[in-house]
C-alpha cells in the first residue's frame, strides 16, 4: 500500500531528483541520499535505459513520482490514457506517492509545454477540486499538488495562492508538494510577505518539500533550477521546518547539474540547516 493512501505524513528523510547523468553512482557509490523523486514522464516508454536503471534504484530506495502533465485547471477533458500509466508506473516502483502542479499545460488539445498559471477564483477552484477527486479516485489514492512558481497574476483572483491551496486540499482531500523556491520566487515577483503565505498553509497536508536554485533578473526571478539554493531560500526553508516539523525535503536541479557527489554536498548542508532550525 502506498503512504499516501494513509493518513500519517511518512518521513522520508533527505532526498534528491533522479537525473540520468546520476544513475550509475546511484548505484555504484556509497552515499546518503535517503530517497528519489523521479520525474514520471521520463519513465513511461516501456524497455530502455531508464527503466533498467529506475528497476534497480526503486528496488534498493524509496521513490516518489512527480509529473507535468496532469494538466489539472484546464478544461480539456483528463488524459486517461496518460494517468494509467502513471498508476502502472507507481505499481511497478511501489512509489509512496505521486505529484504534479497546480496548473494547466495547455487547451483544445494543444500542449503549451509550459505549466501556467490559473486565476484564484471560486470557480477555478470548484472545477480544479472536481477534478482532483477523479484523479484520486482513479489512482486509488491522494495527490500532492506543487505550489507553482509564477509571473502573472489575474486581475480576476479573488483569492490569494495560498487561500486558494488551502480550499482546495480542504475540498478535494489532496495533499500538497511546497516548493520554498517557488514561494520566494513569488512572493519577490509579486511583492507579498511569504511568512504571510507560510503561515496559511495547511501544515498537516504538506508531505513533501522542494529546494530549487532560480535565477535573479533584477527586478524579477525565474525558477531555473540551474543554479545552487540561494541563502535566502534556504532561510525561508528554516521558518518552514519551524513550522511545519519534518516533511520529506530533496532538492531538484534540472540544468547545469553537477556531479553526484555536489549534489550529496548540498544535501548534507540541508541536513544540517534542518537540525537546526529544529
Ligand atoms: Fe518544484
Amino acid at each position: 500500500m502506498t503512504s499516501a493512501k494513509t493518513n500519517d505524513r511518512p518521513w522520508l528523510g533527505y532526498g534528491l531528483g533522479l537525473r540520468k547523468t546520476h544513475y550509475a553512482s546511484i548505484l555504484a557509490e556509497e552515499h546518503t541520499v535517503d530517497w528519489f523523486e523521479l520525474l514520471t514522464e521520463n519513465y513511461l516508454v516501456p524497455g530502455g535505459k531508464p527503466l533498467y536503471y529506475l528497476d534497480q534504484i526503486s528496488e534498493r530506495y524509496p521513490t516518489v513520482m512527480h509529473g507535468v502533465s496532469l494538466s489539472i485547471g484546464s478544461v480539456d477533458p483528463l488524459d486517461w490514457d496518460y494517468l494509467a500509466q502513471v498508476k502502472t508506473l507507481a505499481e511497478r516502483t511501489d512509489a509512496q506517492w505521486i505529484s504534479d502542479h497546480l496548473c494547466w499545460t495547455g487547451v483544445g488539445g494543444i500542449n503549451a509545454h509550459d505549466l501556467l498559471p490559473l486565476p484564484y477564483t471560486e470557480e477555478a477552484l470548484e472545477h480544479v477540486a472536481q477534478r482532483v477527486r477523479q484523479v484520486q479516485d482513479f489512482l486509488g489514492q491522494r495527490i500532492l499538488l506543487e505550489n507553482p512558481s509564477t509571473y502573472i497574476e489575474f486581475n480576476h483572483s479573488a483569492l490569494c495562492e495560498w487561500e486558494f491551496l488551502a480550499a482546495l486540499s480542504e475540498l478535494s482531500d489532496c495533499l500538497l508538494l511546497f516548493d520554498v523556491n517557488n514561494l520566494y520566487v513569488n512572493a519577490f515577483n509579486h511583492g507579498f510577505n511569504p511568512i504571510d503565505y507560510l503561515d496559511a498553509l495547511p501544515k498537516d497536508r504538506v508531505w513533501q518539500i522542494h529546494l530549487a536554485g532560480h535565477s535573479d533578473y533584477g527586478h524579477y526571478l525565474i525558477d531555473t533550477h540551474d543554479h545552487a539554493i540561494a541563502d535566502p531560500v534556504f532561510a525561508l526553508y528554516q521558518e518552514t521546518v519551524k513550522r511545519f516539523g519534518p516533511v520529506s525535503v530533496m532538492i531538484e536541479r534540472d540544468d547545469n547539474i553537477p556531479s553526484f557527489e555536489q549534489m550529496c554536498q548540498e544535501l548534507d548542508h540541508v541536513r544540517e540547516l534542518t537540525r537546526e532550525a529544529a
